[in-house]
């Protein structure tokens, strides 16, 4: 499939994957549980982890957004939390229920970048691991509009992000640059980069991941398609966008623990 995403609706596939209209969910169905089982075991490390749940109390109601964070989901229910999943990938989701088991938390199918998604509730506290440099620039605003909205008054949100390019995107670029293509893989004004423009030579620019095979490494990275890069600060705009008068919260960007390039943006909902 062609794979390369776009918000302009005319070019959406009606619906893809059984009812999520959002081709990015055929790339994470593609490599499933191959993403986090081989030489990687989901996400942030055990610092990380302590990061995300601070001050979770047993009972709290946590809602992971990212079934591939196998590690938060399970240092999540070793804290007692009521933990809920959401993720747009079918395959992802029953690969983490078949992990943890159908009891221990609600597996939960969502597109978080819906312009209508489902109601899945209110929670204490929302976690997703660098899950925003998965969308364009408007899918982030429509991500943040929702999860800010199922924070509960009193509750927090903890999204780890990457500021601006990443090291393969460098590699991508440089290459593309060398063969006069940068065009089809970055957007220079948006800051957007485009695997899928690279789909014929990716293979030889792409790092590994675990023993995932180089083509089905590719064939994920193209089905990703359009992907904005972050500026510094340019979160911060992307919530006062997404969230409505009504809303009061408070924002931090903290480092995280081994991570140099990463930050934890912390929203706090007051009202
Ligand atoms: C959280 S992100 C990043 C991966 C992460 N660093 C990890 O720990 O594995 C990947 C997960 O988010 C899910 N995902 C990506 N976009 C989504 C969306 N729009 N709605 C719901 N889930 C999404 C993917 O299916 C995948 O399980």
């Amino acid at each position: 499939m062609d794979g390369r995403p776009t918000d302009s609706p005319g070019r959406r596939p009606a619906a893809v994957d059984g009812g999520i209209a959002n081709p990015k969910a055929v790339a994470w169905n593609r490599l499933g549980s191959a993403y986090w089982n081989r030489n990687y075991d989901g996400g942030p490390d055990e610092a990380g982890c302590a990061q995300y749940l601070g001050g979770v109390a047993g009972g709290e109601r946590v809602l992971l957004v990212g079934a591939s964070t196998v590690r938060l989901a399970r240092a999540a229910l070793d804290a007692g939390a009521r933990l809920v999943v959401a993720d747009f990938s079918e395959i992802l989701l029953a690969e983490l229920e078949a992990s943890l088991g159908a009891d221990a938390a609600r597996y939960v199918r969502a597109d978080v970048v819906s312009a209508d998604p489902p109601d899945v509730g209110r929670f204490d506290l929302i976690v997703a691991d660098r899950l925003v440099n998965r969308f364009t620039r408007d899918e982030m605003v429509r991500a943040l509009r929702f999860l800010a909205s199922a924070v509960d008054v009193g509750g927090r949100m903890r999204l780890s992000y990457r500021l601006g390019l990443y090291e393969r995107d460098e590699l991508l670029l440089a290459e593309a640059r060398r063969r006069g293509e940068q065009a089809a893989v970055f957007d220079e004004a948006a800051f957007d980069v485009d695997y899928s423009g690279a789909s014929g030579w990716l293979a030889e620019v792409l790092p590994r991941h675990g023993d995932i095979p180089v083509e089905a490494l590719v064939d994920f990275y193209v089905a990703r398609g359009r992907e904005h890069r972050l500026r510094e600060g340019e979160l911060d705009g992307l919530l006062a966008e997404a969230v409505g008068d009504g809303t009061r919260y408070r924002v931090a960007h903290l480092p995280v623990p081994g991570l140099p390039a990463d930050l934890l943006l912390e929203f706090t909902r007051s009202a």
